[in-house]
This record gives structure tokens, sequence and C-alpha cells, in this order.
């Protein structure tokens, strides 16, 4: 997924917009960006939007649940656990136990639904509460089988622990979203998914959101929330390998095709061992 695009569940005009977008998945959302006065009524339009547009969707479908503190969660999980839902993404978790005790839920809501078993997905927001700051290292120990990547954020970890703000002076993340950012990284590593980077705020900035993407990619991200349609094609772009990209790639795979007992090859008077072979192996998977 290089494109996940959030969708507010209780809008229907976004909802009508989302259907023609290119995001390899929509996140209908249920939490931040929808009023609690209007929780129900946004469940009940995620639910049938999963089911009549899940068949035909192009984008996988997730939906963003409040968090298993909130007493929303269960109320939201019961409604969307639909056929066409691909996956939940949990925001403010506290850990990986929070990522198994919503899996458990899974498990039983599939059932009911007559869902394949396991089928339903989780992307966690590994980053938004203090807590999930100091039990990060609970995804080394923790087998997670649904997870699908992982993504961060920056906004509501800076209000859990009241800072004004999450920026330095001249605009730069602050060292404790840094590190956020990193974890987030890590928690996909060690879990062999995906990590996706956080949003990028000014949605008619292309160009900065161009330069984001190819910075957060070569830090290792694979994809990335948008916040507005515009905001895709640019993603989806950048989370792309170049043709330059993909035959430098290829040239490592053949040279170590060409010498099946070498451990490290020379192509044009640089270096490559193993690593570089797995790194280009990837890049190759990755879709042109
Ligand atoms: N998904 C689907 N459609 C969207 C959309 C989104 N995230 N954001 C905007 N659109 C639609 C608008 O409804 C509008 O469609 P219309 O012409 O049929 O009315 C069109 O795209 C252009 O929108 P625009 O006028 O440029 O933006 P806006 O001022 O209406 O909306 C935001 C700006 C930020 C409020 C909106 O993009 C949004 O709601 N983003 C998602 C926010 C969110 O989910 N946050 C939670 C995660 S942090
Ligand atoms: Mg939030």
């Amino acid at each position: 997924m290089r494109s996940m695009l959030f969708v507010p569940a209780d809008s229907e005009r976004k909802l009508a917009k989302a259907q023609g977008s290119q995001a390899d998945a929509l996140i209908l959302d249920l939490e931040d960006a929808v009023a609690p006065s209007q929780k129900p009524a946004a469940r009940q339009a995620a639910a049938q939007y999963l089911q009549s547009q899940g068949e035909q969707s192009k984008a996988r479908l997730f939906v963003r649940i409040n968090p298993l503190d909130s007493g929303l969660a269960l109320d939201d999980l019961a409604a969307v656990l639909v056929p066409g839902l691909s996956g939940i993404m949990l925001p403010k978790v506290r850990g990986a136990a929070d990522v198994q005790l919503l899996s458990h839920y899974l498990d039983a809501l599939e059932v009911r639904a007559g869902l394949v078993p396991g089928s339903v997905r989780i992307v966690p927001v590994a980053t938004e509460t203090a807590a999930s700051m100091l039990t990060m290292t609970s995804y080394a120990s923790t087998p997670l089988p649904r997870l699908a990547g992982v993504t961060w954020g920056a906004e509501d970890l800076s209000t859990a622990i009241g800072a004004i703000s999450n920026r330095e002076d001249d605009g730069a993340l602050s060292p404790l979203y840094t590190m956020a950012q990193s974890m987030c990284l890590c928690v996909a590593g060690v879990s062999g998914v995906a990590a996706i980077d956080t949003l990028y705020a000014d949605f008619r900035d292309a160009d900065g959101l161009m330069a984001a993407c190819r910075l957060s990619r070569r830090r290792g991200f694979g994809g990335r929330i948008a916040i507005h349609p515009d905001q895709v094609e640019v993603i989806n772009a950048a989370f792309t390998p170049s043709d330059a990209e993909r035959q430098a790639a290829q040239r490592i795979v053949d040279a170590f095709d060409a010498q099946p007992d070498a451990g490290v090859v020379s192509i044009d008077g640089a270096m490559y061992d193993i690593p570089h072979l797995k790194q280009a192996r990837r890049t190759l998977g990755q879709r042109a």
C-alpha cells in the first residue's frame, strides 16, 4: 500500500469522491475527523459503503475505529465487520497488547459476519500515546499475524504529553517525534510489514509533499497517509521505484545470478553484498 486516503465517514460527498480515487487503500474514518454527535451516522455510512463498494472497489477498504478505551470501539467494530472490509486502523494504541486484543475481537466478529477467519487485517497507529512510546519493544515479542502495516502520528502524541507544539522554531519535528517516526520503522521491520508514513498536512503543496515522500522512502517507508484526494497521485509516484532504480536493482540481481557462489560482487567499481541483493529483490518486487 503506497497511499492510504483518509475519508471522514460522515461525509456523503467525500465518500462519493473517494470512489474514483487511485489510492491503494481508503480509510473510512470514524475517529478524530468525526464529531461525537456524528459517530452513529458515520458508522452506518461506513458499513453501507463497505457493503455497496466492497466487491468492486479497486482500493482496499479500511476503517479507522475509535480507540479501544473510548467506549466506542466495540460499537464501531460490530457495525463495520461486513463483507468488503479489508482491515481496521487502530488509533492511540498503548502497545502490541492492544493489537492482540483487537485481533481477539475480530476472531469473534468474523465468525458472526461469515468472513474468512483471520482475513480482516490491522494497521496500528503505533505512536499516539505516551504509553505506546514506552511499550514499543512489545512488538518484538508478540506475534501479530493480522498486521498489514504500521503507521505513526505526531499530533495526538504531543497532545498526550501536553506539548504546545511538536515542532522546533525552524519547523523541523522535535526529537520525541523523530524518535516516534524511527520507532515506527523498527516496529514495521520487526513485524515484517510496511511502514506507512504519517500525513502531510499542507494538502495544496504538491512539491513539498513530493520532497517529503522521497525523504521518507529513503528512510524506509513504503507508503504514506493522504488526507486529500489531490495527494494520492504524488504519493503513488513517489513510492513507486523509478525505471533507473529498477534497472540498477536488476543489475545487482543479475550479477549475483551470474556468480551463484559469491557473497559479494563488484559493479562499476562499487561493492555489493547480501543486504544489497535483498534490497534489490525488494525493489523489483514492488509494483512498477
Ligand atoms: N476524501 C474524499 N474526498 C475529499 C477528501 C477526502 N479526504 N477531501 C476533500 N475531498 C473532496 C471534497 O469533498 C471536494 O469534493 P466536491 O468537489 O465533490 O465537493 C473535493 O475533494 C475538493 O476538496 P477541497 O475543497 O479541496 O477540500 P475541502 O476544503 O473540502 O476539505 C479537508 C479539506 C482537509 C477538510 C478534507 O480534505 C478532509 O476532510 N480530509 C480528511 C481529514 C481526515 O480524515 N482527517 C483524519 C485523519 S488525520
Ligand atoms: Mg488523531
